[in-house]
């Protein structure tokens, strides 16, 4: 059999047993259009924190430490991950400790929006941390990194070159109203293939167990 041949067959075996169990589909659906225009609302007063000057990345956050703006900006749009930076495979932590479990504060500003009701009904069913609306800009990638706790996404703006990866499999969510809790404790990466910016909104879940 020559070498072609082998690897197709190779593909197909894989594909096969291509496992997404690290991307949950929940039991829940939001108004996709509510979600847009209330995000096109926003970001007529608001501007993206870029996470301390991360590049092609940024973040609208919706809770924050109570009565603590601070909470919310630079670094704490981010947060601590883990990678592995280069060719001796070790692995080092990155940016800063978030305490989670503190931000239970919705902030004001977004209380007449769609998205406080979405937080409502999220935050009666999971034990949340952080809730922000993240960014991920035309063709541009976010490193390959763990995270200390798994996340939900709510897709609010997408393009079918924007995926997800977790563990080497391949996902675009899509922008319906679904909800999804990805493993972000393995190693992921989302990136934008697109040529529009890509739009979720993305909390930090404390109390999710994947199989
Ligand atoms: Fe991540």
């Amino acid at each position: 059999m020559n070498t072609i041949k082998k690897n197709i067959i190779k593909y197909e075996k894989e594909e096969k047993t291509l496992d997404f169990s690290d991307f949950q589909k929940q039991n829940i659906k939001f108004d996709i259009k509510k979600l847009q225009d209330s995000y096109n609302q926003i970001v007529q007063t608001k501007k993206f924190d870029d996470g301390g000057g991360v590049t092609h990345f940024g973040a609208i956050s919706l809770t924050q430490i109570p009565g603590n703006p601070d909470s919310v900006k630079g670094s704490k749009a981010r947060g601590v991950y883990w990678t592995k930076p280069d060719k001796s495979g070790n692995e080092v932590s990155r940016d800063v400790c978030i305490d989670e479990s503190a931000y239970s504060e919705f902030i004001k500003d977004y209380e007449n929006t769609y998205f406080k009701e979405v937080f409502d009904v999220l935050s009666s069913k999971y034990k949340l941390g952080r809730v922000r609306i993240l960014l991920k800009k035309p063709r541009s990638t976010l490193s390959w990194h763990r995270d200390p706790e798994a996340r939900l996404h709510i897709p609010i703006i997408t393009n079918p070159g924007a995926i997800m990866v977790v563990d080497h499999v391949a996902k675009h969510l899509p922008a319906d109203g679904s909800v999804w809790v990805t493993n972000n404790t393995k190693y992921h990466n989302a990136f934008n293939g697109g040529e529009e910016n890509r739009i979720h909104l993305v909390a930090c879940v404390l109390d999710y167990k994947f199989n």
